[in-house]
């Protein structure tokens, strides 16, 4: 049994928006269960054994005059619950259900646009149109040309004379533009009074979420043993914690120290685990192991596969040696679980190999435990703050398996890392002064390979450049640089030069995502 089975769920049918999994975070923010399933898994037989108790089809790239464009099965309408379309998924509605869709010439709208009401009242629109025409986010090109029966038009934009339509009877919503996006700034309130038509009560809050994981785990794991490797990220620390209330110490936490961290993170983590949790750390400290095998290997591929492993390596000889370990916990986050629309079928390309423990648990015969396996990001941080976990944790920048690794284009050697590890401290001790690190997605500085000439009082300096970076994202597939004042950035390269022997230069990374990736490797 998992947490979905006791909660009202509701059914997000996936087209392949690019913002589908903005509608989960909104519904989730609203204290509702949810989950995407790509349209092509929703048969009705997965209709009949998921019983949503509203279901939302979400946009896509498709279009739905084309032949064999994708459809939901017809019984999404004969289920008796409301059902909401969103741009692709109201002109699939319309089409279904007997209207019309044509294809977009000189009808397309992109971006932002203004809708106004038709003046009829509609139980979705509560709220909305208190102050005039509503600003809402449009990116269509097809445009829905005649109504189902049943359907009336309750808003119109310039290129979308159907914006919001309805058959209030049956309780099925159809509207061209994006709630979910911030572009609509009052697109909250539309899902808030879907869920209220549709009757949610709001159940799915990480108070009551904690309790039945506990629970969950408890009968799970029975009086078995569990191994949590823990990075010190807020993922597998908030895991620890949780499975650690549930079963106390028949959970052992590994900490493999790579000697690729942080100043000061490998004592804040046995600090914060060992010593205030109480939680049984084995401290495996592992550094020299790494940086031999990583003694000539410039190329950041070869690094990161490297280091994936020996990490591999290391963990099952300190994992092996606990008796009667039978489970493995994971962070695993709901987006890593969310199985994506492809058209194209083909396999996305590698642009790195990311680090993480895959294989582990079927070579160590070791089964899996992923009490997070149901969260988004937010809701992992909120977790934690329910299980007390410090807010200095909670709120921490991302940090990459490779750790600084990736952060020290080309061969690494200790004195560098030494220099990097220095210069990074100072850097968000910087921020962290200036009260900007929780506006910020992640923040470090990297060491580049060139050494540059410098002046310092009367001499020359030869030394290293460092580059610091800083950015903002949602969730790291994107990102745009953090805009610094020029204070700021001439403050921090003062501080860092004078501080840091071994770097006489400092430049501000300006590159978004894409095109450049957030890690330098
Ligand atoms: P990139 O550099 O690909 O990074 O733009 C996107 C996000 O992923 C993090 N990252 C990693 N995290 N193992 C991790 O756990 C890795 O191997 C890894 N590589 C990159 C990166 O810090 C950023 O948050």
């Amino acid at each position: 049994m998992d947490h979905a089975t006791q909660h009202d769920r509701l059914l997000i049918v996936d087209f392949g928006s690019q913002v589908t999994q903005l509608i989960a975070r909104r519904l989730r923010e609203l204290d509702t269960y949810c989950e995407i399933h790509p349209f092509q898994n929703v048969t009705e037989a997965f209709l009949r054994d998921f019983a949503p108790k509203a279901v939302i089809l979400s946009g896509g790239p498709a279009s739905v005059p084309d032949a064999g464009s994708p459809r939901p099965p017809q019984a999404v309408f004969e289920l008796g619950v409301p059902v909401l379309g969103i741009c692709y998924g109201q002109q699939v509605m319309m089409a279904m259900l007997g209207g019309r869709v044509e294809r977009g010439e000189g009808t397309a709208e992109f971006g932002r646009a203004m809708v106004n009401a038709t003046g009829k009242p509609l139980d979705l629109l509560e709220g909305w149109f208190a102050e005039g025409p509503e600003q809402v986010w449009m990116s269509h090109g097809d445009h829905v040309a005649a109504l189902a029966p049943g359907f009336e038009v309750f808003g119109t934009s310039p290129g979308a004379p159907f914006a919001i339509t309805a058959d209030p009877a049956r309780h099925f919503y159809a509207v061209q533009f994006h709630p979910e996006v911030h572009h609509t700034p009052n697109g909250r309130q539309l899902y808030a009074n879907f869920l209220k038509i549709a009757g949610f009560t709001g159940d799915w809050t990480m108070g009551a979420y904690r309790d039945e994981a506990i629970r969950m785990i408890r009968e799970q794991v029975g009086d078995a043993k569990v191994i949590c490797g823990l990075s010190g990220g807020v993922d597998s620390s908030v895991a620890a914690v949780l499975i650690h209330e549930a079963i106390g110490d028949q959970l052992t936490c590994v900490f493999v120290d790579h000697g690729l961290l942080r100043e000061g993170e490998a004592e804040e983590v046995t600090g914060m685990f060992r010593d205030h949790y109480n939680i049984p750390l084995i401290h495996a400290e592992e550094q020299d192991r790494f940086l031999d095998a990583l003694e000539g290997v410039p190329d950041p591929e070869e690094k990161r596969k490297t280091i994936g492993r020996l990490f591999i390596d290391v963990f099952q000889e300190h994992a092996g040696r606990i008796e009667g370990a039978a489970f493995l916990a994971q962070g695993t986050l709901y987006p890593d679980v969310i199985e994506s629309v492809s058209f194209s079928g083909g396999p996305s390309v590698t642009i790195k190999s990311h680090h993480n423990v895959g294989g582990l648990p079927e070579k160590m015969g070791l089964k899996l435990v992923e009490p997070l396996r149901e969260l988004f990001k937010d809701e992992v941080r909120e977790l934690g703050r329910e299980l007390g976990l410090p807010e200095r944790f909670i709120g921490r920048h991302p940090f990459p398996g490779p750790g600084l690794a990736i952060r020290c284009p080309g061969e690494i050697t200790r004195d560098k890392l030494a220099i990097l590890r220095r210069a990074d401290a100072v850097y968000i001790d910087q921020i962290r002064r200036h009260g900007l690190y929780d506006e910020i997605w992640q923040a470090f500085a990297a060491l580049l390979p060139v050494r540059t000439v410098g002046v310092m009082g009367d001499g020359r300096t030869y030394d290293y450049a460092c580059a610091l970076r800083a950015v903002t994202s949602v969730d790291g597939m994107t990102a745009d640089v953090y805009p610094f004042s020029h204070d700021f950035l001439t403050e921090t390269a003062t501080r860092i030069i004078n501080e840091v022997r071994g770097i006489n230069r400092v430049t501000y990374d300006i590159t978004s995502k894409p095109p450049g990736t957030i890690e330098w490797e």
